[in-house]
Formats: structure tokens, C-alpha cells, sequence
């Protein structure tokens, strides 16, 4: 059974405001996209990577690779507008023998082996997904404006985090036609009424949207 990871690395980064794609801010002593990249490289779980790079940075991405010593990277290509776009063009350089396909964010930088594993070994249960999420610490509010509709029971409540497993052919399916703004995978597996699970996720794999997520991502490494 083969494992192929798509690296979703092609957004531009706009709330973290650097000069260059968030996958190229510095993280500890190496560009953001290094760190889950040399994860998912070193993972046991993982046969080969296709990495999705921001236009412009498809060579910088490709020595980066090999500067890491990066073996399982077969090939990077040019993002799209959207996530779900970029994920859609990475997903066509993924061969028709993978058996599954594991989407992850370069945004998350802090990937342990164990939460690849637990996405992984999810699938053979018949699932058509494996979402790895956490509980929601907060109270939260459906509101209209500033006005408070209800209160939501947190109890069935998960944010979902990435890597996020599915058999390779449930997802080029979920990924036919028009994939839009869709913000994670799941979610348009869910669309077509695939069955999904969660499995636990990990608080280290807080995502880097902004100046102080990446301090916190640094104290992690
Ligand atoms: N992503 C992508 N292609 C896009 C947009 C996003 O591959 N066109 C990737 C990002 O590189 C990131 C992940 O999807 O790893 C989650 O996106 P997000 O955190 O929103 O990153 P950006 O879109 O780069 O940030 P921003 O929304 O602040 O511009
Ligand atoms: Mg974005």
C-alpha cells in the first residue's frame, strides 16, 4: 500500500504580512515549509511528496528539498488561487497506484510522527476520511451582527487540523469539477457523502497565521 503526501506550500501569507510566501518566513533556522517537509520526508508512513509551491517559488522549494536531504519529494508544482486549487494540481502528479493520499499545510510546521500514524492507520477501518482535530476551549456564539442568536454546545464541537488521510481515489473524486473556496479536504468528501472520522490531533500543530503564531511554533521546536 502506498502513502503519498501532497504538501499544500502555495498560499501567499497576507495575515503574516512578511516578503515573501508565509511557506519562506524563517521558522528556527530554516524556511516555514522545511520543517513539516523534512517531517513527512523522515516519516516511516510516507512513500513519496508532491509539494505545491507559490508561483515563482517552484525552484526555491525544489533546493530546499534537496538541501534537506529530502528523497521522497517527486515533484513540485505551481499552486492554484485557493487552497482547494492548489491541493486539485498537486492531487494530478499523484499516480493512480497510490493506494492513499494524506493532505497536509506547510502552515503547520509542528507534525508528529504519531498524528501521521493515527491519520494512516484510521483508514483501515473503511473510513473515507481521517480528520485529526482538537476540542473547542472556548464558549461559542452564533451571532447575527452583534447580536447573540445561541450559544453552541462545545461538546460537539472539533477544530480540524491537517494531516487529514483519505483513500486516493475517494479524494480525486471529491475533487472533480469545481473545488472553490472549500478550506479543507474533508470537507468536500463530506460534500459527497463520504464518511468521515476524527481522530486526535495534536495542539502543536497550531497553524502560523500570524507574527506571534510563528514565536509560538519557534518555542516548539
Ligand atoms: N495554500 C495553498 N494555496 C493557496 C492558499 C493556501 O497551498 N492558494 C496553503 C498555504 O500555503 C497553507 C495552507 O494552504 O499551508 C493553509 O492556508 P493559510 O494558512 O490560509 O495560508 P495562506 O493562504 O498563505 O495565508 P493567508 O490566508 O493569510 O494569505
Ligand atoms: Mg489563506
Amino acid at each position: 500500500m502506498s502513502v503519498w503526501a501532497v504538501l499544500a506550500a502555495a498560499g501567499s501569507g497576507e495575515r503574516l504580512g512578511a516578503d515573501r510566501p508565509k511557506a519562506f518566513v524563517r521558522l528556527g533556522d530554516q524556511p516555514l515549509l522545511g520543517e513539516s517537509l523534512a517531517r513527512l520526508d523522515e516519516s516511516d508512513w510516507i512513500d513519496a511528496i508532491v509539494v505545491a509551491a507559490p508561483p515563482g517559488w517552484e525552484e526555491p522549494a525544489i533546493l530546499l528539498a534537496e538541501e534537506l536531504g529530502c528523497s521522497k519529494v517527486s515533484s513540485c508544482v505551481t499552486g492554484g488561487a485557493t487552497r482547494a486549487e492548489s491541493v486539485k494540481l498537486a492531487l494530478a502528479e499523484v499516480p493512480a497506484e497510490a493506494a492513499v493520499v494524506l493532505v497536509h499545510d506547510a502552515a503547520r510546521p509542528i507534525l508528529d510522527d504519531a498524528v501521521i500514524e493515527r491519520v494512516v492507520t484510521a483508514l483501515n477501518e473503511g473510513w473515507d476520511g481521517i480528520v485529526p482535530a482538537v476540542a473547542v476551549p472556548d464558549t461559542v456564539k452564533r451571532v447575527d451582527g452583534d447580536r447573540v442568536v445561541e450559544t453552541i454546545d462545545r461538546e460537539e464541537l472539533r477544530l480540524a487540523q491537517t494531516p487529514q488521510a483519505f483513500p486516493s481515489e475517494v479524494l480525486r473524486r471529491a475533487f472533480e469539477g469545481d473545488v472553490g473556496g472549500a478550506s479543507d479536504c474533508a470537507s468536500l468528501v463530506e460534500a459527497r457523502g463520504g464518511r468521515v472520522k476524527v481522530v486526535p490531533g495534536d495542539l502543536r500543530l497550531m497553524k502560523i497565521t500570524d507574527a506571534r503564531d510563528l514565536e509560538r511554533a519557534s518555542a516548539l521546536l
